[in-house]
Protein backbone atom coordinates (compact mmCIF):
# COMPACT_ATOMS: atom_id res chain seq x y z
CA UNK A 1 0.00 0.00 0.00
CA UNK A 2 2.24 2.71 -1.56
CA UNK A 3 1.56 6.15 0.31
CA UNK A 4 0.54 9.66 -0.60
CA UNK A 5 3.32 12.17 -1.31
CA UNK A 6 2.30 14.27 1.66
CA UNK A 7 3.15 11.66 4.14
CA UNK A 8 4.81 12.55 7.23
CA UNK A 9 7.73 10.29 7.77
CA UNK A 10 7.98 11.40 10.85
CA UNK A 11 5.21 12.48 13.41
CA UNK A 12 4.59 13.71 16.79
CA UNK A 13 1.60 13.23 18.00
CA UNK A 14 -0.95 12.13 20.88
CA UNK A 15 -1.32 8.43 21.71
CA UNK A 16 -3.81 6.66 24.48
CA UNK A 17 -4.43 8.59 27.18
CA UNK A 18 -2.71 11.81 25.77
CA UNK A 19 0.51 10.09 25.94
CA UNK A 20 3.15 11.56 23.52
CA UNK A 21 3.88 9.04 20.52
CA UNK A 22 6.19 9.24 17.85
CA UNK A 23 4.57 7.65 14.48
CA UNK A 24 7.35 6.60 11.99
CA UNK A 25 6.01 6.14 8.28
CA UNK A 26 8.35 4.28 4.98
CA UNK A 27 7.45 5.05 2.08
CA UNK A 28 6.56 1.61 1.07
CA UNK A 29 3.63 1.40 3.30
CA UNK A 30 5.33 -0.07 6.74
CA UNK A 31 4.90 1.81 9.73
CA UNK A 32 6.21 2.19 13.69
CA UNK A 33 5.13 3.98 16.90
CA UNK A 34 6.96 5.02 19.55
CA UNK A 35 5.66 6.11 22.90
CA UNK A 36 7.93 8.51 25.04
CA UNK A 37 6.59 6.65 27.91
CA UNK A 38 8.92 4.10 28.24
CA UNK A 39 10.88 5.22 24.83
CA UNK A 40 8.73 2.33 23.78
CA UNK A 41 7.79 0.43 19.85
CA UNK A 42 4.31 -0.26 20.49
CA UNK A 43 3.50 -0.77 16.92
CA UNK A 44 5.15 -2.46 13.62
CA UNK A 45 3.06 -2.48 10.82
CA UNK A 46 4.31 -4.05 7.40
CA UNK A 47 3.17 -2.48 4.20
CA UNK A 48 -0.54 -4.09 3.70
CA UNK A 49 -0.71 -2.51 7.05
CA UNK A 50 -0.62 -6.07 9.19
CA UNK A 51 0.12 -5.60 12.86
CA UNK A 52 3.52 -7.71 13.72
CA UNK A 53 4.05 -6.87 17.40
CA UNK A 54 1.45 -7.91 20.23
CA UNK A 55 0.42 -5.43 22.48
CA UNK A 56 -2.52 -6.78 24.99
CA UNK A 57 -5.94 -5.40 24.40
CA UNK A 58 -5.63 -4.70 28.18
CA UNK A 59 -2.32 -2.84 27.96
CA UNK A 60 -2.54 0.02 31.08
CA UNK A 61 -1.22 3.20 29.03
CA UNK A 62 -0.48 4.67 32.09
CA UNK A 63 2.51 5.69 34.33
CA UNK A 64 3.59 3.74 36.63
CA UNK A 65 2.23 0.15 34.77
CA UNK A 66 4.71 -0.56 32.00
CA UNK A 67 2.79 -1.04 28.75
CA UNK A 68 1.98 -4.34 28.27
CA UNK A 69 3.06 -5.38 24.59
CA UNK A 70 5.22 -3.85 21.73
CA UNK A 71 9.31 -3.44 22.71
CA UNK A 72 9.68 -2.54 26.47
CA UNK A 73 13.16 -1.89 27.24
CA UNK A 74 14.56 -3.31 30.29
CA UNK A 75 17.65 -1.57 31.93
CA UNK A 76 18.97 -1.31 34.05
CA UNK A 77 17.90 -5.00 35.22
CA UNK A 78 16.45 -7.61 33.41
CA UNK A 79 13.26 -9.13 35.75
CA UNK A 80 14.37 -9.80 38.86
CA UNK A 81 18.04 -10.21 38.19
CA UNK A 82 18.97 -7.66 41.11
CA UNK A 83 17.62 -5.19 43.84
CA UNK A 84 15.53 -3.01 41.62
CA UNK A 85 12.15 -3.49 40.33
CA UNK A 86 11.62 -5.91 37.68
CA UNK A 87 13.16 -5.40 34.60
CA UNK A 88 14.38 -1.96 36.53
CA UNK A 89 13.05 1.47 35.32
CA UNK A 90 13.52 2.67 31.51
CA UNK A 91 10.33 1.11 30.97
CA UNK A 92 8.27 3.56 32.87
CA UNK A 93 9.99 6.60 32.92
CA UNK A 94 9.23 9.17 30.17
CA UNK A 95 11.77 9.88 27.76
CA UNK A 96 12.80 12.68 25.83
CA UNK A 97 13.41 13.65 22.14
CA UNK A 98 17.33 13.83 21.41
CA UNK A 99 16.91 16.60 18.74
CA UNK A 100 21.12 16.52 18.57
CA UNK A 101 22.29 13.23 18.98
CA UNK A 102 26.23 12.37 19.07
CA UNK A 103 26.91 10.73 15.29
CA UNK A 104 26.33 7.29 14.50
CA UNK A 105 29.84 5.52 13.47
CA UNK A 106 28.04 3.43 11.19
CA UNK A 107 26.35 5.08 8.01
CA UNK A 108 22.41 3.71 8.39
CA UNK A 109 20.45 3.60 5.01
CA UNK A 110 17.61 4.32 6.66
CA UNK A 111 16.08 7.86 6.73
CA UNK A 112 13.45 7.51 8.71
CA UNK A 113 13.93 7.68 12.43
CA UNK A 114 13.53 9.22 15.52
CA UNK A 115 16.00 9.16 18.25
CA UNK A 116 14.96 9.46 22.33
CA UNK A 117 17.39 9.89 25.47
CA UNK A 118 16.49 8.82 28.78
CA UNK A 119 18.37 10.44 31.94
CA UNK A 120 17.96 9.53 35.67
CA UNK A 121 16.06 11.99 37.47
CA UNK A 122 17.37 12.91 41.49
CA UNK A 123 14.64 10.26 42.34
CA UNK A 124 16.25 7.65 40.16
CA UNK A 125 19.65 8.05 41.69
CA UNK A 126 18.33 7.55 44.95
CA UNK A 127 17.52 3.74 43.87
CA UNK A 128 20.17 3.33 41.32
CA UNK A 129 23.03 5.51 42.04
CA UNK A 130 24.87 6.27 38.37
CA UNK A 131 24.75 9.05 35.68
CA UNK A 132 23.53 7.65 31.89
CA UNK A 133 22.58 8.86 28.84
CA UNK A 134 20.66 6.28 26.88
CA UNK A 135 20.07 6.89 24.16
CA UNK A 136 17.54 5.21 21.71
CA UNK A 137 17.29 5.43 17.90
CA UNK A 138 14.21 3.68 16.37
CA UNK A 139 14.70 3.27 12.68
CA UNK A 140 12.35 1.75 9.47
CA UNK A 141 14.39 0.43 6.72
CA UNK A 142 13.04 0.93 3.64
CA UNK A 143 12.06 -2.65 3.47
CA UNK A 144 10.03 -2.18 6.38
CA UNK A 145 12.62 -3.35 8.63
CA UNK A 146 12.65 -2.23 12.36
CA UNK A 147 15.91 -1.38 13.76
CA UNK A 148 16.58 -0.62 17.50
CA UNK A 149 20.19 1.03 18.61
CA UNK A 150 20.77 1.67 21.98
CA UNK A 151 23.53 3.20 23.76
CA UNK A 152 24.48 3.57 26.89
CA UNK A 153 27.04 5.95 28.54
CA UNK A 154 28.41 5.93 32.30
CA UNK A 155 28.42 9.71 32.45
CA UNK A 156 29.43 9.55 35.78
CA UNK A 157 32.07 12.16 37.23
CA UNK A 158 33.01 10.31 40.28
CA UNK A 159 35.16 7.88 38.74
CA UNK A 160 32.74 4.86 39.30
CA UNK A 161 31.92 1.99 36.86
CA UNK A 162 27.90 0.87 36.96
CA UNK A 163 26.95 -2.40 36.00
CA UNK A 164 23.84 -3.30 34.27
CA UNK A 165 21.92 -6.12 32.42
CA UNK A 166 19.40 -5.46 29.62
CA UNK A 167 16.87 -6.37 27.09
CA UNK A 168 14.59 -5.34 24.03
CA UNK A 169 11.83 -7.49 25.55
CA UNK A 170 9.96 -8.13 22.26
CA UNK A 171 6.10 -9.39 21.83
CA UNK A 172 5.78 -10.70 18.61
CA UNK A 173 2.05 -11.23 17.62
CA UNK A 174 1.89 -14.42 16.12
CA UNK A 175 -1.60 -16.35 14.91
CA UNK A 176 -1.53 -19.74 17.56
CA UNK A 177 1.49 -20.49 19.65
CA UNK A 178 1.20 -24.25 19.03
CA UNK A 179 1.58 -23.30 15.36
CA UNK A 180 4.80 -21.67 15.97
CA UNK A 181 9.00 -22.60 15.87
CA UNK A 182 12.39 -20.92 16.81
CA UNK A 183 15.36 -21.86 15.31
CA UNK A 184 18.79 -20.94 16.18
CA UNK A 185 18.49 -21.67 20.05
CA UNK A 186 18.76 -25.54 19.84
CA UNK A 187 21.48 -27.41 21.49
CA UNK A 188 21.92 -24.05 23.55
CA UNK A 189 22.66 -23.61 26.93
CA UNK A 190 19.67 -22.27 29.06
CA UNK A 191 18.84 -20.72 32.58
CA UNK A 192 15.11 -21.72 33.19
CA UNK A 193 13.65 -18.91 35.26
CA UNK A 194 10.91 -21.30 36.22
CA UNK A 195 13.63 -23.76 37.93
CA UNK A 196 15.37 -20.98 40.08
CA UNK A 197 17.83 -20.18 36.91
CA UNK A 198 19.09 -23.12 36.63
CA UNK A 199 21.38 -24.40 33.87
CA UNK A 200 20.43 -26.70 31.19
CA UNK A 201 21.21 -27.59 27.81
CA UNK A 202 18.43 -27.46 25.16
CA UNK A 203 18.03 -31.09 23.33
CA UNK A 204 16.29 -31.76 20.04
CA UNK A 205 14.90 -29.42 17.15
CA UNK A 206 13.38 -26.22 16.83
CA UNK A 207 11.87 -25.06 19.77
CA UNK A 208 7.94 -25.26 19.93
CA UNK A 209 5.77 -24.46 22.76
CA UNK A 210 3.32 -26.81 24.31
CA UNK A 211 3.48 -25.04 27.95
CA UNK A 212 4.87 -22.15 29.88
CA UNK A 213 8.73 -20.81 29.33
CA UNK A 214 10.64 -18.52 30.86
CA UNK A 215 14.08 -19.19 29.37
CA UNK A 216 17.42 -17.53 28.73
CA UNK A 217 19.23 -19.04 26.11
CA UNK A 218 22.79 -17.59 26.81
CA UNK A 219 25.72 -17.09 24.36
CA UNK A 220 23.03 -17.23 21.11
CA UNK A 221 24.16 -16.82 17.37
CA UNK A 222 23.55 -13.22 15.82
CA UNK A 223 20.14 -14.50 13.93
CA UNK A 224 17.65 -16.10 15.45
CA UNK A 225 13.96 -16.89 13.31
CA UNK A 226 10.53 -17.30 14.55
CA UNK A 227 8.42 -19.14 12.22
CA UNK A 228 4.67 -18.87 12.03
CA UNK A 229 2.89 -21.82 10.38
CA UNK A 230 -0.25 -20.64 10.15
CA UNK A 231 0.28 -17.03 9.23
CA UNK A 232 2.76 -17.92 6.69
CA UNK A 233 5.44 -15.66 8.20
CA UNK A 234 9.02 -15.44 9.47
CA UNK A 235 10.35 -12.95 11.62
CA UNK A 236 14.15 -12.48 11.47
CA UNK A 237 16.04 -11.03 14.37
CA UNK A 238 19.59 -9.88 13.78
CA UNK A 239 21.05 -8.87 16.69
CA UNK A 240 24.48 -6.77 18.04
CA UNK A 241 26.14 -6.56 21.29
CA UNK A 242 23.29 -9.04 22.77
CA UNK A 243 24.80 -12.19 23.38
CA UNK A 244 21.68 -13.66 25.34
CA UNK A 245 18.13 -14.15 24.19
CA UNK A 246 14.91 -14.69 26.51
CA UNK A 247 12.26 -16.83 25.13
CA UNK A 248 8.85 -16.19 27.25
CA UNK A 249 5.38 -17.11 26.82
CA UNK A 250 3.06 -16.96 30.25
CA UNK A 251 0.98 -19.72 29.05
CA UNK A 252 -2.81 -20.04 30.94
CA UNK A 253 -2.25 -19.77 34.64
CA UNK A 254 -0.06 -16.47 34.59
CA UNK A 255 -2.14 -15.45 31.78
CA UNK A 256 -5.02 -15.04 33.75
CA UNK A 257 -3.30 -13.82 36.84
CA UNK A 258 -1.86 -10.73 34.93
CA UNK A 259 -4.65 -7.80 35.51
CA UNK A 260 -2.97 -6.16 32.31
CA UNK A 261 -3.27 -9.25 30.04
CA UNK A 262 -6.39 -11.09 28.13
CA UNK A 263 -6.97 -14.40 29.73
CA UNK A 264 -6.47 -16.70 25.81
CA UNK A 265 -3.68 -13.67 25.05
CA UNK A 266 -1.14 -16.49 25.72
CA UNK A 267 -1.96 -18.00 22.39
CA UNK A 268 -1.37 -15.12 19.81
CA UNK A 269 2.15 -14.19 21.38
CA UNK A 270 5.73 -14.80 21.68
CA UNK A 271 8.23 -12.86 23.48
CA UNK A 272 11.64 -13.51 21.96
CA UNK A 273 14.11 -10.91 23.82
CA UNK A 274 17.78 -10.37 22.71
CA UNK A 275 19.40 -9.56 25.80
CA UNK A 276 22.54 -9.28 27.86
CA UNK A 277 21.87 -10.98 31.71
CA UNK A 278 23.99 -14.02 31.98
CA UNK A 279 27.07 -11.62 32.21
CA UNK A 280 26.26 -8.00 33.39
CA UNK A 281 27.80 -5.15 31.25
CA UNK A 282 30.11 -2.76 33.03
CA UNK A 283 31.10 0.32 31.63
CA UNK A 284 33.63 2.99 33.42
CA UNK A 285 32.92 6.37 33.07
CA UNK A 286 33.24 8.23 29.84
CA UNK A 287 32.48 4.43 28.32
CA UNK A 288 29.71 3.95 25.81
CA UNK A 289 27.76 0.12 25.51
CA UNK A 290 26.02 -0.72 22.07
CA UNK A 291 23.11 -2.86 21.81
CA UNK A 292 21.71 -3.35 18.67
CA UNK A 293 17.98 -5.36 16.89
CA UNK A 294 16.63 -5.43 13.76
CA UNK A 295 13.80 -7.26 12.92
CA UNK A 296 12.47 -8.60 9.94
CA UNK A 297 9.02 -9.99 8.51
CA UNK A 298 9.05 -12.49 5.60
CA UNK A 299 6.38 -14.27 3.91
CA UNK A 300 7.98 -17.60 4.72
CA UNK A 301 7.67 -18.83 1.03
CA UNK A 302 10.17 -16.39 0.27
CA UNK A 303 12.82 -18.23 2.59
CA UNK A 304 13.46 -21.30 0.51
CA UNK A 305 9.58 -22.30 -0.83
CA UNK A 306 8.55 -24.73 2.31
CA UNK A 307 9.95 -23.38 5.25
CA UNK A 308 13.51 -24.24 5.52
CA UNK A 309 14.79 -23.05 8.51
CA UNK A 310 18.19 -23.46 7.70
CA UNK A 311 18.18 -21.60 5.01
CA UNK A 312 16.69 -18.59 6.60
CA UNK A 313 18.97 -18.78 9.39
CA UNK A 314 22.23 -18.75 7.04
CA UNK A 315 20.79 -16.11 4.44
CA UNK A 316 22.11 -12.96 5.01
C1 LIG B 1 10.17 -12.01 30.91
C2 LIG B 1 10.74 -12.69 32.12
O1 LIG B 1 11.20 -11.40 30.20
O2 LIG B 1 9.23 -11.02 31.32
C3 LIG B 1 9.61 -13.28 32.94
O3 LIG B 1 11.66 -13.69 31.71
C4 LIG B 1 8.59 -12.22 33.29
O4 LIG B 1 10.14 -13.89 34.11
C5 LIG B 1 8.14 -11.53 32.01
O5 LIG B 1 7.49 -12.83 33.94
C6 LIG B 1 7.12 -10.42 32.23
O6 LIG B 1 7.57 -9.50 33.17
P1 LIG B 1 6.68 -8.27 33.61
O7 LIG B 1 7.45 -7.61 34.72
O8 LIG B 1 6.54 -7.39 32.39
O9 LIG B 1 5.35 -8.85 34.04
Amino acid sequence: MAMGSDMVPVELCKGINGLDKIVLRESGGSSAEVYLYGGQVTSWKNDHGEELLFVSSKAIFKPPKAIRGGIPICFPQFASHGGLESHGFARNRIWSIDSDPPSFPTVSSSKVFIDLILKPTEEDMKIWPHSFEFRLRVALGPGGDLMLTSRIRNTSADGKPFSFTFAYHTYFSVSDISEVRVEGLETLDYLDNLQNKERFTEQGDAITFESEIDKIYVSTPTKIAILDHEKKRTFVLRKDGLPDAVVWNPWDKKAKAMADFGDDEYKHMLCVEAAAVEKPITLKPGEEWRGRLELSAVPSSYCSGQLDPQKVLLSS
